[in-house]
């Protein structure tokens, strides 16, 4: 969602580099991100068109004065659909253009005619690079608001070392991703967030427990998403050895019961509550004072249901907003559907356990979201970047709300 609402005009000039943009296009595509070329004459020396048509799925445009073209999608309605223009590789002497605001080609007439985000990934020698000229273009183009990725430092291709390689398009896919939510109108400004993360642990004896398999990290990754929104993040955690987010206020509990009562204490102060806990439905019926000695084949525990802490909140007369997770191995949407509408939630968001690459102390994640009447996936990602685009999907559903 974070890139998947982006569209993206990719401005390759003459570099070297050019190459490797072929593949930032496959990589921004594989985030969700609409892509269409525009290479400059420099540029076709170094790459054919054709592969970046290949990669893009759309026709690769080079000049300004192509008629077919120019009668598909104009120049201006070109730039106004773009919602960042990316310069990859961005030549000395496009930055030189551009810092004189010239409009001598297409690349450089849609550099002016869009109010889009203006990235640029430089690609030279490093001597060019060093060069005053250069530095000043690039300064002047940063007041008037362009980002910079990179250029890396490293061996050239013309056998020198220093600053001046392009990025890698990973890194240059980060860059372009890692913008505040606040600037794709995902903002939570001022809005009171409640959370749960992590698993709960139930103590049968002073050295036993049951409990859930859980990290906490997607949790914990969607307290820093939301917090990043420009909400006040409370984040009631279950025992895990994670960091707390850089402005979140966190909680430390072990059991549900300890869970339970830290979130209704604060529940009524909630804007938003997210469970994203991996809750123990049961608890031993009563805790051990001392460690049960091993006797016989056979132990049998005697379990007692926990409060629903997700479904308590919902069921409150005045209640946030309230989303909820769920983790299912088959028919997902069914189950996850069949959940949103049992607890009576606002959202809730599914993943498919056992899926590879996927889940518990994973670092990826691939979530399916559903509400009343809608739902979106959000694909395979890094946690933090699913957590980003989760937060996005709520802040969107408040706003039409
Ligand atoms: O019903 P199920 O346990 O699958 O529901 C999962 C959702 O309910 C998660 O959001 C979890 O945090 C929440 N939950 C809760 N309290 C419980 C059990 C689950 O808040 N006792």
């Amino acid at each position: 969602m974070v890139l998947a609402a982006r569209r993206f005009v990719l401005g390759v000039s003459g570099g070297i580099a050019a190459y490797k943009a072929v593949d930032l296009v496959r990589r921004l595509r594989e985030r969700g991100a609409e892509v269409r070329v525009v290479m400059t004459a420099a540029a076709e020396h170094f790459v054919s068109p054709t592969s970046f048509q290949a990669v893009s799925g759309h026709p690769v445009r080079t000049a300004l004065w192509d008629e077919s073209a120019e009668a598909a999608m104009g120049h201006i309605e070109l730039a106004r659909w773009a919602t960042d223009l990316l310069v990859a590789p961005a030549s000395a002497d496009l930055i030189a253009r551009l810092a004189q605001a010239q409009a001598d080609d297409l690349l450089t007439t849609l550099a002016l005619a869009s109010a889009g985000r203006l990235w640029l990934a430089p690609a030279m020698n490093q001597q060019m690079w060093a060069h005053p000229g250069v530095q000043a273009n690039v300064a002047c183009l940063r007041a008037r608001g362009a980002r910079l990725v990179g250029p890396a430092e490293g061996e050239q291709a013309c056998g020198d070392f220093g600053a001046g390689r392009m990025s890698e398009p990973m890194e240059i896919v980060e860059a372009v991703a890692g913008i505040d939510l606040r600037e794709i109108g995902a903002s939570m400004q001022g809005k009171r967030v409640l959370m749960t993360a992590g698993p709960t642990l139930e103590d049968i004896d002073p050295v036993r427990f049951v409990g859930n398999r859980s990290s906490g990290k997607m949790g914990f990754a969607v307290a820093a998403a939301a917090r990043e929104a420009g909400a006040e993040v409370v984040l009631i955690a279950g025992p895990v050895a994670l960091c707390t987010p850089d402005g979140v206020t966190r909680v430390d509990v072990r059991s549900a019961k300890q869970m339970h009562d830290a979130v209704m204490a604060r529940v009524d102060e909630a804007d938003v509550f997210i469970a994203a806990a991996a809750v123990a439905d049961y608890r031993p019926v009563a805790m051990l004072d001392n460690k049960r000695k091993k006797s016989g084949d056979t132990w049998t525990l005697e379990l007692v249901l926990n409060p629903d802490i997700l479904a308590e909140v919902a069921a409150r007369p005045k209640r946030p907003f309230v989303v909820g997770f769920a983790a299912e191995t088959e028919r997902v949407e069914e189950h996850a559907r069949g959940k949103l509408e049992r607890k009576r939630l606002d959202m809730i968001a599914a993943n498919r356990v056992g899926l590879e690459g996927c889940g518990f102390e994973s670092c990826d994640n691939a979530l399916s979201v559903y509400w009343a009447g809608g739902g979106e996936e959000i694909n395979l990602g890094a946690k933090s970047d699913v957590a980003r685009s989760l937060v996005a999907l709520i802040a969107a559903r408040m706003a039409e709300r």
